[in-house]
């Protein structure tokens, strides 16, 4: 059995820091737990309904050891939710904890009101029913807490899940989509524990830098591969900690989607970065018998200041890949995999600015009562977002899917070139991002926009914005009708 072990490291300004290392695993026997898919029914006029329960629980992350946790409709995490483009959803949410939460649905294109967030909390005992159309393309989205200032605590105790979204009317472009055989969601978190057992709360600059990284709960666990391709739904659903995922023999793989859907095409990759938020869907090849760890490596930041880390060590194995001695074959995956709907620079309304730095989003820490963007819906908007420290940020926008146009005025990355909810900010770079706020206006009820290391959210990096009817009175620090 291994403990969680942190090693105080004194910095060269003399100030202790806590810097813990991840520990790795005895072995990789646990299997890794698929995630179950929720139940829901179909009323007559076609809504489907599914409940969550958050409620407490335990969990034995370590052996021997019982850790306090928290979970949708169980001990840790929450079922998949999944549902169909054109579907009308409907969610009742139970809380059972002792304190209030809300949960948030993450990537999901909405009405303020149903979006989860700090102005829709659930009372301790009290049921929050939201309903919406699903109007998106296919997606890996998930679910989380979103109360205001508690987002970190709730989701590190283990209050998130997925939620899938397809589209009946997309083409067969050969991805394997079996769930739970070679289309498999995993969510990638860390975490401290104390001697006692209990969750660790304590952290530093980007809040709790784990020691004990899980995949969908399980420390040490492998997935049994069946076919020749396996889609992994990668979601990192820690609160403070980015990856770089690969995998330990350097194979390539392909990835398929970001956050809000499909690539125009697959990229070959041998590694994906992922801020807290973000979700990459990629296609792995195996050969049958074979073992391969996903593992993730040096994460490269950005020019983040020097001595800056994601912990003591970074590059461990998250799960094993153990492939059959016989694999059923799986289709090609298409060179083509969607037509993204082009979203132009010179389509764009408005240009917005957005320094982040601290806790503050241009200077200013999240206030509940002030609304600090005015959208006029119909509008496409180009957000200029620089991250202004030498610490990572990175910045998730609620309601809509959005393209990173570019990168201090160069292209981004193909990897970057889909639909995107959660961009990371390298620090001293300012990212172009350019989105529409098609529908749903509601001059009272703001969405969010934040930076997803979930501490930095709770401690104010976090501003509201709005979606209006044209003509409705728009007051703004940031905005600027674009000259075109
Ligand atoms: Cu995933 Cu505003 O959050
Ligand atoms: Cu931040």
């Amino acid at each position: 059995m291994t403990v969680a072990v942190a090693v105080a490291l004194v910095a060269g300004c003399g100030v202790p820091v806590s810097v813990s290392s991840v520990t790795a695993p005895d072995d990789f026997d646990t299997p890794v737990p698929v995630p179950p898919l929720a139940p829901s029914e179909v009323a007559a006029d076609g809504t489907r309904t599914f409940r969550l329960t958050a409620q407490e629980g335990t969990t034995r992350f370590l052996d021997g050891i019982e850790t306090p946790t928290w979970g949708f409709d169980g001990d840790l995490l929450g079922p998949t939710l999944r549902a169909s483009r054109g579907e009308q959803v409907a969610v009742e949410v139970r809380n059972e904890l002792p304190e209030p939460t809300s949960v948030h649905w993450h990537g999901m294109h909405l009405p303020a009101a149903m979006d989860g967030g700090p102005h829709q909390p659930v009372d301790p005992g009290e049921v929050w029913r939201p309903t919406w159309r699903v109007d998106q393309p296919a997606a890996t989205l998930w679910y989380h807490p979103h109360p205001h200032g508690r987002t970190e605590e709730h989701v590190y105790r283990g209050l998130a899940g997925f939620f899938l979204l397809d589209d009946p009317a997309a083409p067969d472009v050969g991805l394997p989509h079996a769930y739970g055989v070679d289309d498999v969601p995993v969510v990638v978190q860390d975490r401290n524990l104390d001697d006692d057992g209990t969750l660790d709360l304590d952290g530093g600059e980007v809040g709790v830098l784990g020691s004990l990284v899980t995949a969908n709960g399980v420390h040490g666990g492998h997935l049994t591969v069946t076919t020749e391709r396996v889609r992994l739904r990668l979601l990192n659903g820690s609160t403070g900690r980015t990856y770089a995922f690969g995998f330990t023999d350097d194979r390539t793989f392909l990835q398929v989607a970001s956050d809000g859907g499909l690539l125009p095409s697959p990229v070959e990759a041998t590694r994906v970065r992922l801020s807290p938020g973000e979700r990459a869907e990629i296609v792995v090849t195996m050969t049958p018998g074979e073992t391969v760890r996903l593992r993730s490596f040096r994460p490269d930041l950005g020019r983040v200041a020097a001595g800056f880390a994601m912990g003591a060590n970074d590059e461990f194995d998250v799960l094993e890949l153990r492939a059959a001695d016989a694999l059923a074959a799986s289709p090609e995956v298409a060179d083509v995999l969607t037509t993204l709907e082009p979203l132009r620079e010179a389509d764009a309304d408005v240009t917005r600015t957005f320094s982040v730095a601290g806790r503050e989003i241009n200077g200013r820490r999240m206030d509940m009562s002030r609304i600090d963007e005015t959208v006029e819906v119909g509008a496409t908007e180009i957000w200029e977002v620089r991250n202004d420290d030498a610490v990572p940020h990175n910045l998730h926008v609620h309601d809509v899917q959005l393209r990173v146009l570019d990168i201090d005025g160069g292209a981004p990355p193909a990897a970057l070139g889909g639909p995107k909810d959660t961009v990371y900010l390298e620090p001293r770079r300012t990212y172009r991002l350019i989105m529409r706020f098609e529908d749903y206006t509601d001059p009272a009820v703001p969405y969010m926009v934040h930076c997803h290391l979930l501490l930095h959210e709770d401690e104010g990096l976090m501003a509201q914005f709005v979606v209006v009817e044209p003509g409705a009175e728009v007051r703004s620090s940031t905005r600027e009708k674009s000259a075109h």
